[in-house]
């Protein structure tokens, strides 16, 4: 949709960039304290159902409804019906008799993609298997902040090609910037967002990090094992040995910035030397979910 207002957020591949760059500026109006003051959400509730664990998503949303002069409810996926095995559609329009809009963080993308068809309200993508829009967008807020443009960077990806490595595709996919991903074989991102990255912006898969972060201007990472891959953690060490961010590998880059967007392992996928290091920007990342989503709820929801 160009110009008029999204109805969901999914993931970043379904919003045009006219959509996502005016949410990145009404996020960062948000941050400076020149938008949503005013109880713009008041007497609306967010519902946040979650089928995985969350601090920053969980946290950062509800804060951010309160803020906006509304309330939010959480709905662990194991104490409603859902995990009792009432449907994801009879769920949705039973929700959309009581809430105003719902965040989802579960495991299967076509669960919010369901969510969202049988429902009659606005649904926000807060972390599958496959994405993590939210995520993503608060890191390209992150990027704009420190470098102020998209444009002309080199953005290294190392590790997993997972959720968070198919979102930033999606986001180079819209923006353009150069992407470099360097994950273990075997590991690689979600072939179609791969594809339809490569057709919009260079897009390189490389197997080793060095080539990756060299000349880079952002350098991010993730765990080795997400949510629901615990039983793997112990195989994924193994295949994820040298794909650790510590600082030989940064000073390769363009005196980069480091990403994360946590929770984080440290000593796997990333030193403490780079988590605490002067490049580090993952706490200002972390408060930028905050922001990123209070403009996100303003732009599904306000009059
Ligand atoms: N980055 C992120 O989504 O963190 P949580 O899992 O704590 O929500
Ligand atoms: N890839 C991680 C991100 C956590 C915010 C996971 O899915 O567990």
């Amino acid at each position: 949709m160009t110009g008029g207002r999204e109805a969901h957020f999914l993931s970043i591949a379904e919003w045009s960039r006219d959509s996502l760059e005016r949410l990145l500026d009404l996020a960062d109006a948000v941050k400076a304290g020149r938008s949503g003051a005013d109880r713009p959400l008041g007497g609306r509730t967010l519902g946040m159902v979650f089928a995985k664990s969350s601090t920053r998503t969980r946290v950062s949303f509800e804060v951010g409804m309160y803020q906006l002069g509304g309330h939010a409810l959480f709905l662990s996926s194991a104490d409603i019906q859902l995990g009792r095995g009432e449907t994801i559609s009879d769920t949705a329009r039973v929700l959309s008799r009581y809430l105003d809009a719902v965040m989802i963080r579960t495991f299967a993308q076509s669960d919010v993609v369901e969510f969202a068809e049988t429902g009659s309200l606005p649904v926000i993508n807060g972390l599958t298997d496959r994405y993590h829009p939210c995520q993503v967008m608060s890191d390209l807020m992150t990027v704009r902040e420190e470098f102020g443009t998209l444009e002309n960077l080199i953005v290294a990806w190392i590790g997993d090609g997972n959720n968070m490595a198919n979102s930033w595709l999606n986001a180079a996919a819209r923006f353009g910037f150069e992407l470099r991903l360097a994950s273990p074989e075997g590991y690689d991102p979600n072939a179609d967002d791969l594809e339809r990255a490569s057709e919009a912006t260079t897009v390189t898969l490389l197997r080793e990090p060095l080539e990756a972060v060299r000349g880079a201007h952002v350098v991010t990472t993730d765990v080795w094992a997400s949510m629901g891959q615990e039983e793997e953690a112990e195989r994924r060490r193994r295949a994820f040995r040298g794909y650790c961010v510590d600082s030989d590998l940064m000073a390769v880059s363009d005196d980069a910035i480091f990403l994360h967007c946590l929770p984080a392992h440290r000593g796997e996928e990333v030193t403490d030397e780079v988590m605490d290091g002067p490049r580090s920007r993952v706490w200002d990342e972390a408060e930028n979910r905050l922001h990123l989503q209070k403009a996100l709820l303003l732009a599904l929801m306000a009059d």
